[in-house]
């Protein structure tokens, strides 16, 4: 059982750790085409992760979820995976990829321990697709998908966000491909992290209830109870094992059960994806070496800070001036 607890009463249960804000695509609403990263020196290390990980779970966290950025463009990534599947008492263990590096690393990944893929999907258009990621390749990325299916994993879901104009056409063919391909798929609402170039979020956001009805005039969506611990509400078809997902943090705010918070590339402890309110883990670590009870206290104390929820708004008005890639999602 979780020992975190914010002050709201909520349980901590799920760690988002983002291992690189790096990634070899630039989505238009993830990033800006030009972007700066960090520099090495200070992004933790894979053994300053791993650390992080164990005192996490050390914790009580039941799920430990790898992003980015795209966590594949890290170097190691399959040695740092080995050493987060071989905690005991974690759950469950995922990856958000936007699937370009699996063809090479999907094999490692599913015999180091890793459980689940999220796969970034957006467009089954190639130019499209290209044009909404900027350098992204989609068969590269359709035989991603596959190959994971190969090297065993059984449990993937696609993620989709939907944009007004660019792809809402596609709700019902991305509904199909997740059912040809026997996989999940998550239909996201635009969040407002960083300012865009191509958009404008007010113009292009479209709502879970929209996404909805669209498919519903295809297929019966029979409500579930099913959780990942993540905010997606799922849905089944009679005829298909493919769930469909809606994250709808404008249109049915699931703050009030949140039930986990992020770390940043460099270490920051950042208790909502929607606030600035943050705990630097890596000073923690890099003062302290080897002293995981000192860090263990230092993420208890950080609980206090967890705001009660995000603000989004759907005017097109930036709320969070970073990027989601800093942020992992
Ligand atoms: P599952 O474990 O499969 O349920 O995945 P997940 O939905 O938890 O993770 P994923 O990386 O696939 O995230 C899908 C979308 O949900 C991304 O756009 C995330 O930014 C968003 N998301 C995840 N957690 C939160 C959260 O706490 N708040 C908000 N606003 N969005 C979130
Ligand atoms: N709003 C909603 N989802 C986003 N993602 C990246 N940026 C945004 C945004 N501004 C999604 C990616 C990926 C997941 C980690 O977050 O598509 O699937
Ligand atoms: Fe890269 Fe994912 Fe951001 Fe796209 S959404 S630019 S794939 S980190």
């Amino acid at each position: 059982m979780s020992v975190l607890v914010d002050g709201f009463g909520r349980t901590i249960r799920y760690v988002r750790l983002s291992v690189t804000d790096r990634c070899d695509f630039r989505c238009v609403y993830c990033m800006a085409e030009e972007m700066t990263f960090l520099p090495r020196a200070q992004v933790l290390t894979l053994e300053e992760i791993a650390t992080v990980s164990q005192a996490f779970v050390e914790l009580g966290v039941e799920k430990i979820r790898l992003t980015g950025g795209e966590p594949l463009v890290r170097q190691g990534i399959e040695t740092l995976v080995e050493s987060i599947g071989r905690l005991e008492g974690l759950r469950d263990f995922a990856m958000t990829t936007n699937g370009s590096g699996l063809v090479k690393h999907a094999k490692a990944l599913h015999q180091g321990g890793l459980a689940r893929l999220n796969i970034s999907l957006d467009s089954l258009v190639p130019e499209r697709f290209r044009a909404l990621t900027r350098t992204g390749d989609l068969k590269r990325v359709i035989d991603g998908i596959r190959a994971a299916r190969e090297a065993g994993f059984t449990r993937i879901k696609l993620n989709a966000v939907i944009l007004k104009g660019r792809n809402d056409d596609e709700i019902l063919d991305l509904v199909d491909f997740a059912r040809n391909e026997n996989v999940d798929i998550s239909f996201i609402e635009e969040m407002p992290l960083g300012q865009v170039s191509e958009h404008d979020r007010a113009e292009t956001f479209c709502s879970s209830d929209e996404v909805r009805s669209i498919i519903e005039a295809e297929h019966a969506l029979l409500p579930t109870t099913e959780t990942t611990l993540g905010p997606s509400r799922y849905y089944r078809m009679a005829d298909s094992e493919s769930r469909i997902g809606f994250i709808s943090p404008h249109s049915h705010n699931f703050c009030e059960a949140c039930n986990r918070v992020r770390v940043t590339a460099e270490g920051r402890l950042l208790l909502c994806l929607g606030n600035e309110h943050s705990v630097d883990l890596r000073s923690v670590i890099r003062r302290h070496p080897g002293d995981l009870e000192r860090l263990k206290a230092a993420i208890v104390d950080a609980m206090r800070f967890k705001p009660e929820r995000h603000h989004f708004t759907t005017d097109g008005d930036v709320q969070v001036v970073r990027f989601m890639n800093m942020t992992g999602g």
